[in-house]
């Protein structure tokens, strides 16, 4: 891939998930142009092995690369915690060295460790916590945080099929493991749409919503690196494609991004 001025940025996700983070890019850095891909044929990742959720992602950041992005953000906090240690280590220094790929969970972390917490809980989809990540990245920059991880693996199908009084019961029973807790991690593409529900039953806990504080995490990223920033263009267009899209899904897309126009594409 040649690096020319005409660079977009990428947005990876499992699904649909992911939009409500990318309207954090766009609110803060709205001048880029994003592409933001979304395996709607492959979800859910959070109950995929880590080989299935290695291989799509994979493929996915290729499809990005060959569409002219210089820069990606996995979205996703599964395919963060399983995939993007490979990426950056092996698969991106081959396969496209002038391309930087991120994820979501270290700026997470560091968000929660910036509370000054004590105890840190977080609840996500069962693959990432089975990967034990977030631990893991906690204890590196703070290994006296004791870490409480929880899968909470009812919450995507219930926002997916827009049973939010579902969600709320779940959030109630969940919160009564987190009460010991400083912050609280809500570590899942789907999860800042909970926010408010963690907030009723857990007033005094910080909630650690990555649609808070993600926009501005790029914008300090960008800042700190002139060489990527210089290549990206400013056209301010957003694409969204999905590898497949129904009635369902289009409907799903409006209500986390209006104005939006999604379509298929056909390589997963
Ligand atoms: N995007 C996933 C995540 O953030 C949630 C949906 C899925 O399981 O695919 O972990």
């Amino acid at each position: 891939m040649k690096v020319h001025e005409k660079m977009k940025i990428g947005v990876f996700d499992s699904g649909l998930g992911g939009l409500i983070i990318t309207k954090s890019f766009v609110k803060r850095l709205g001048k880029y142009d994003y592409l933001y891909l979304g395996d709607t044929k492959n979800l859910p990742y959070g109950e995929k092995s880590a080989r299935e959720v290695l291989d799509y992602t994979i493929e996915a950041i290729k499809f990005l690369i060959k569409n002219d992005c210089k820069l990606i953000i996995i979205a996703c906090n599964t395919a963060s915690s399983i995939a993007l240690r490979y990426l950056q280590r092996v698969f991106i220094p081959d396969y496209a060295p002038e391309v930087k790929v991120l994820g979501v969970v270290v700026p997470t972390v560091e968000e929660a460790i910036a509370c000054s917490s004590k105890t840190i809980g977080v609840i996500a989809t069962n693959s990432t916590i089975q990967s034990h990540i977030y631990e893991v990245e906690i204890k590196k920059i703070n290994p006296t945080v004791d870490v409480k991880e929880l899968a909470t693996p009812e919450f995507v199908p219930a926002i997916e099929s827009n049973d939010f009084a579902l969600a709320e019961t779940y959030a109630k029973q969940y919160a009564r493991e987190m009460t010991e807790v400083d912050s609280l991690i809500l570590g899942c593409t789907h999860y800042p749409l909970l926010k408010k529900f963690f907030e009723k039953e857990l007033p005094n806990v910080h909630l650690i919503s990555q649609a808070d504080f993600m926009g501005e995490k790029l914008a300090k990223y960008l800042n700190r690196h002139p060489e990527i920033e210089s290549v990206l263009s400013k056209a301010g267009k957003r694409e969204f494609v999905v590898t497949k899209l129904n009635q369902h899904y289009s409907e799903v897309a409006k209500k986390l991004f209006e104005e939006i126009s999604i379509k298929e594409i056909n390589f997963l």
